[in-house]
């Protein structure tokens, strides 16, 4: 997930995750999951997503990216 520098901090990030997790109660879905960057990490919590674990990309070149398995409950009504 990106938004353009120019963007940055004017709630479009927080409108994408809205949005899909709009979609996804529509299909029936209680819950969502991400894989977040330490970078994206401050929106999601920002966003209501709780940390489930720390993990890692596999390596790529010897570079070893961290991540963390997000997780938030979704409704119908949920913003
Ligand atoms: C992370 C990213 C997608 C956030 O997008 P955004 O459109 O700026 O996010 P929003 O404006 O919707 O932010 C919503 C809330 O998230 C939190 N937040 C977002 N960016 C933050 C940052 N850099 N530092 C701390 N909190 C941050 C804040 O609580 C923010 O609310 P506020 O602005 O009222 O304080 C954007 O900074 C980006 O593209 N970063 C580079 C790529 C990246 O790291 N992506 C994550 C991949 S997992």
């Amino acid at each position: 997930m990106y938004t353009h520098p120019k963007f940055a901090r004017r709630g479009v990030g927080r409108l994408i995750l809205r949005l899909c997790e709009a979609a996804a109660a529509v299909e029936g879905f209680t819950r969502v999951q991400l894989m977040a960057t330490l970078s994206g990490e401050p929106l999601y919590k920002a966003c209501g997503y709780r940390e489930i674990e720390r993990t890692t990309a596999a390596p790529v070149g010897g570079v070893v990216v961290p991540l963390i398995l997000m997780g938030k409950a979704v409704s119908g009504s949920s913003g």
